[in-house]
């Protein structure tokens, strides 16, 4: 967790008028609260206030690269368009007809997935355990929420910024209701040939570096989710900690491995 902020210098503000929001965002993360007026050292990351929402800037070799989760944005309509229920994603969730599944996506990332599912119909719970990424969420969620076409969707979305295994171990020694799939997706390893990798991704892997290669908790994932837990790997990959699943949904690039549990449909 320190190693992850770490990697972000600060928070910023593009102008003074947003400051106040900057300073908050910088007490809420424990992070330095950056001087607009000074400028930002090279190969820095920070987050940057900016009048359409919260940013993250990579400030890469004089060539600053930026991100903002926007999910009014075509990289986010377009998975409204594509696909519906025939879709990868939504045959290894067990989206059928109108049976629609709740969802625990334990690693949120930038919410591509969660925001499917949930345009689908599926009640996603969220869980990023970058602060600095579940900030940037939480400030999209929030912005999202005014916005008529999408509301609905953002209302299915519930997002929590905690480590996966201890929200896994918080569900499966309380008496809490469990979520009917539990959604996992490991970062792919970085890719040699950078301009092919698209700038989130690159903005990602600065931000997280080494430290989301982990192990991540499917076993523990096995005992919370009613019906199945979902993992998403690049097409060739090894499977998850070397557990074989109950089947496969094969896609063009990745793929979805479905691990049916106990009480299964
Ligand atoms: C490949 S990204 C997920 C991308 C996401 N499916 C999307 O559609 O945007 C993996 C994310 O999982 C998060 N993560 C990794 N381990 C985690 C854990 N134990 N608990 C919560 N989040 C975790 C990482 O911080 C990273 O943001």
């Amino acid at each position: 967790m320190i190693a992850i902020k770490n990697r972000c210098s600060g928070v910023r503000a593009e102008s003074p008028l947003l400051q106040p929001l900057a300073k908050q965002l910088a007490i809420q993360l424990k992070l330095p609260s950056l001087d607009p007026d000074q400028p930002v050292e090279s190969d820095t990351l920070y987050l940057q206030y900016q009048p359409d929402g919260l940013h993250i800037i990579w400030e890469n070799r004089g060539k600053p690269l930026g991100f903002q989760i926007d999910f009014t944005s075509g990289l986010y309509r377009r998975r409204l368009q594509t696909g519906g229920k025939n879709q990868g994603l939504a045959k290894a969730i067990g989206i059928k007809g109108n049976h629609m599944p709740t969802v625990l996506d334990a690693t949120a990332g930038f919410a591509r997935d969660s925001f499917t599912l949930a345009s689908l119909g599926c009640e996603v719970t969220l869980l990023e355990r970058s602060p600095i990424l579940a900030a940037m969420l939480a400030e999209a969620i929030d912005r999202a929420s005014y916005d008529h076409e999408i509301a609905d969707i953002i209302a299915r979305m519930t997002l929590h910024s905690i480590d996966a295994e201890e929200y896994l171990h918080y569900l499966a020694s309380n008496n809490q209701p469990k979520p009917d799939v539990v959604y996992l997706d490991p970062m792919f390893p970085e890719r040699r040939k950078k301009a092919l990798v698209k700038k989130e991704m690159q903005i990602l892997h600065q931000l997280l570096g080494n430290d989301d290669h982990q192990p991540y908790p499917l076993e523990l994932a096995m005992t919370v989710a009613t019906h199945r837990v979902v993992v998403k790997r690049p097409r060739q990959a090894e499977d998850l900690n070397e557990k074989k699943p109950s089947f496969r949904v094969i896609g063009k690039s990745s793929r979805y491995d479905v691990y049916l549990t106990e009480i299964s449909d």
